[in-house]
């Protein structure tokens, strides 16, 4: 099975301060020294929320940002003062991006993804291992309330896509570790997300439950990145469109569902509020207008906290 690869696995990145001098002999202070791109991706990333994201992210938003403000890439080419009111202007600015995309949902010192986990589901009987998944489960709130319906969940989608034998599982977060819920034998998965120690956890999961998966460390708002993603039945892209979209229009997620090679994407959204209150109107009108169309039909699945579109692509 080929699995892509689209970024690179921990970089093995120095966590030591960036702006000691690189030779005490030479005496150089820090003012002289003139910061590299790698460097502002370190300072960048010294945020106990952000210490597990992809180098290659960080680079690609910064990019984008001198993209926009051509004049600040002098913090890469002058000897500026590290502490310099522009360097902190664009790590500030860089790092809310982060937050807005990513660190929201993380905790680099997340309980849930302790290994040791994986050896006690490992160590213990088949009967009380999914028991041990459905805490992991819990514990995370993406997937929290769904351990409740899962079961339900995956017989309703199966009833309209028919049983998969490769899904793709896109900003998977932990929803992979609900796959012995879904009741398949046989089954290629492919999860991708941001989070390197998270991909590192489930892939020791894969192995411990013999499962036919692997995760990998993607950018999957980029669409180079989704059309060559491996051809599957079936894709999951559960509550990332807002993500995607970042509140302008929806057009990134448009380009992701489009661009899948999937014939079936499932597109999950939440119906309670961040303050708790259940949505009056769940329903989301642009991904019903938008299938249509693309002339894609679709099936909408509403539990207690979450609403599923089960879009069929031609
Ligand atoms: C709201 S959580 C959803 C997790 C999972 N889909 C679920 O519903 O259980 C968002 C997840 O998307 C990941 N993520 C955010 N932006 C991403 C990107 N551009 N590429 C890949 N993963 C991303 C985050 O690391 C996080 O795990």
């Amino acid at each position: 099975m080929a699995f892509c690869s689209f970024m690179s696995q921990s970089a093995g990145v120095k966590k030591a301060s960036l702006f000691k001098p690189r030779s005490k002999e030479r005496g150089e202070t820090l003012s002289r020294t003139f910061m590299t791109l790698q460097q502002l991706i370190q300072r960048i990333k010294q945020k106990k929320e952000l210490q597990d994201i992809n180098d290659d992210f960080v680079k690609e938003q910064l990019l984008a940002y001198f993209k926009q403000n051509p004049r600040h890439r002098a913090i890469l080419t002058a000897k500026l003062n590290p502490k310099s009111a522009l360097t902190i202007k664009i790590i500030k600015s860089i790092r809310a991006q982060l937050r807005r995309v990513y660190g929201l949902f993380r905790s680099s010192d997340d309980p849930a993804l302790d290994l040791s986990l994986i050896k006690k589901v490992a160590a213990s009987a088949s009967s009380e291992r999914k028991k041990i998944i459905a805490a992991i489960l819990q514990s995370h709130a993406s997937t929290k309330e769904r351990v409740s319906f899962y079961t339900e969940l995956y017989r309703k989608i199966i009833a309209v896509t028919g049983k998969p034998t490769v899904i793709l599982d896109l900003g998977c977060g932990l929803n992979p570790l609900s796959i012995p819920w879904m009741n398949l034998k046989r089954v290629a998965y492919h999860a991708y997300d941001l989070h390197e120690q998270e991909v590192i956890f489930l892939n020791s999961f894969f192995q411990v439950m013999k499962i036919n998966g692997r995760a990998v460390v993607a950018d999957i708002s980029r669409s180079s990145v989704v059309s060559a993603l491996p051809k599957a039945d079936l894709c999951f892209v559960f509550k990332m469109t807002d993500i995607f979209d970042q509140g302008r229009g929806h057009k990134a997620s448009e380009m992701v569902i489009r661009s899948v090679p999937a014939r079936f994407v499932v597109v999950s959204f939440p119906t309670v509020t961040m303050s708790g209150k259940k949505m009056n109107f769940p329903r989301r009108k642009w991904i019903e207008l938008l299938s249509r169309r693309l002339g894609y039909s679709y099936s909408v699945l509403e539990f207690s906290n979450e609403i599923f579109y089960v879009i069929t692509k031609g």
